[in-house]
């Protein structure tokens, strides 16, 4: 391996290991502002519902975790549901996705 090439590695890959960290705590704390202010403008700040549907646990949870993360990063074309790729890294949809699933206070 040349020289050069080494150096890169070394510099890139601990940085990729920055950018998939999960959100730290002033970043969860963001999302759930986020979760429950600008998706709560659609589906209502306590999640039940809105112009968007309500967004219960058991209904999140017939979900795959990465499908719902996919899901609020793409938007539901056709429909009013936007895509929040612009806002968020995976990292935050898939802290959203387990947030929406496990730590929301709307049951069903
Ligand atoms: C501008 C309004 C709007 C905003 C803001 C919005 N949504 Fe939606 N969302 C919708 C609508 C409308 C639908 C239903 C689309 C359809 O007809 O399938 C939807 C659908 C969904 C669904 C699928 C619900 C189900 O029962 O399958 C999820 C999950 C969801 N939104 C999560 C979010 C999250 C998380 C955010 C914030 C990051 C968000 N939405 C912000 C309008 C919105």
């Amino acid at each position: 391996m040349s020289r050069r090439l080494l150096i890169a590695l070394l510099v890139a890959v601990p940085m990729t290991a920055a950018l998939a960290a999960p959100p730290d705590a002033a970043r969860r704390a963001e999302l759930e502002t986020l979760l429950y202010q600008d998706c709560g403008s659609c589906h209502g700040m306590t999640l039940r519902g809105g112009l968007g549907p309500a967004l219960p646990r058991s209904r999140m949870q017939a979900y795959d975790r990465d499908a719902l993360a996919a899901l609020i990063l793409q938007g539901i074309p056709g429909t009013a549901m936007p895509g929040w790729a612009p806002l968020l890294s995976e990292d935050d949809a898939r802290w959203l996705a387990d947030h929406l699933q496990h730590d929301t206070p709307l049951d069903r």
